[in-house]
């Protein structure tokens, strides 16, 4: 292949698709144990406002958090478990987005409870994640797994980027920037960068609409997986559109599993959660240990990303080279089929074809 190694339709894409965010999707909304029983909590998820809760069953749901009514905030009134009570009036709202009270009415005004409802999204739990649907399809699938430990949640830990969902993901599939923006004597020193060789191949189901790095022998300048593991693992990396990337590493008998998914708050603010799975022994004992190295490393990516927006703000001309800004291409290729297919109303496909990328870090 004879390709240049940049071209303009690359950064062409990268500039008109910045900032649209993709619907049809799920999005990471909070951490399990942040929703506790009868209580609920308010978020702003894609600009919108969604209130999130757990009734006394255990169920969590959510809620478009504004009133019908005159648009309160109905995370700011009482929930006894079944019904959210709006502060203002008194309305009552199911979890299912039902009107169950409209004191003001008499029997003979209009409207009653049954002519008004509030809105709902989808939910789902699972792996110690509630996810939240953003679009309409009847049939939305299930947001991403992680393929092994799904029960094993060690620690869920999030931070805000304040930037726009393309340039929060961009370090996520990012290979080229360890050396450099985790620069720390645990992790990676600047010398040990070699040349490594992936195999790539598409993952083209709906609700699995990426690419994954083949599984394949950790490198040898992986000091923190050995610490962690015991050895070197066999690992796996998988990107998902919109948002997130599950990296599995295995030694046979020890498992960790990352999954880091950014959820636009808005358009200029993005969090990026990252939960962690493993079944190391005496694992629970390293946590606070872990988790501040897990804020360490998403602090120096957030930093790194601040500096990229930082110099974007004067729209510079950029580049992406081969291969280590592969993936790049890649995610803004397949955001471009996101959007087409369903402006077509079609299913998406995946045009990206089993590859083997090489770069050094
Ligand atoms: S604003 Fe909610 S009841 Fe009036
Ligand atoms: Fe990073």
């Amino acid at each position: 292949m004879n390709e240049p190694n940049h071209t303009a339709t690359d950064t062409e894409d990268r500039t008109s698709l910045a900032g649209v965010i993709l619907r049809e999707a799920w999005y990471f909304a909070a951490p399990s144990q942040a929703i506790t029983g009868g209580k609920t909590t308010h978020k702003t998820l894609l600009g919108e406002p969604v209130l999130i809760g757990r009734d006394k069953s255990g169920n969590a749901f959510a809620l478009r958090d504004t009133c019908p009514h005159a648009g309160t905030l109905l995370s700011r009134g009482r929930f006894d478990g079944q019904e959210v009570e709006c502060p203002y009036h008194g309305w009552r709202f199911a979890t299912d987005g039902r009107c169950t009270l409209i004191p003001s009415q008499t029997k003979d005004q209009r409207p009653q409870p049954a002519d008004i409802r509030a809105q709902t999204y989808r939910v789902h739990e699972g792996q110690g994640g509630i996810w939240v649907y953003f679009g309409v399809s009847p049939t939305p699938g299930l947001p991403p797994q992680v393929p092994v430990l799904g029960e094993k949640l060690g620690l869920h830990l999030s931070m805000i980027f304040e930037c726009n969902i393309d340039m929060a993901v961009s370090g996520l599939m990012d290979p080229a920037h360890g050396a450099f923006v985790h620069r720390s004597a645990i992790w990676r020193t600047q010398k040990s960068i070699y040349e490594k060789r992936k195999a790539f191949s598409p993952l083209d189901a709906q609700d699995m609409f990426g690419w994954r790095m083949d599984r394949h022998q950790a490198s040898s300048n992986s000091r923190a997986y050995r610490l962690f593991l015991g050895g070197a693992p066999q690992t796996e990396i998988s990107y998902m559109l919109p948002s997130t990337r599950i990296e599995h590493a295995s030694t046979g008998k020890y498992q960790y599993c990352g999954l880091t998914a950014c959820t636009p708050i808005d358009a200029g603010r993005t969090e990026v959660h990252h939960a962690m799975y493993w079944n190391v022994p005496g694992g629970a004992l390293l946590k606070p240990l872990v988790r501040s190295f897990a804020r360490r490393f998403l602090d120096q990516d957030r930093r790194a990303v601040m500096d990229m927006v930082a110099g974007l703000q004067f729209n510079p001309p950029t580049m992406l080279v081969r291969d280590a800004d592969q993936q790049t291409r890649w995610y803004y290729k397949l955001k471009r089929e996101w959007l087409t297919a369903a402006s077509e109303g079609r299913t998406r496909r995946n045009q990206i074809a089993p590859t083997t990328l090489t770069w050094r870090s």
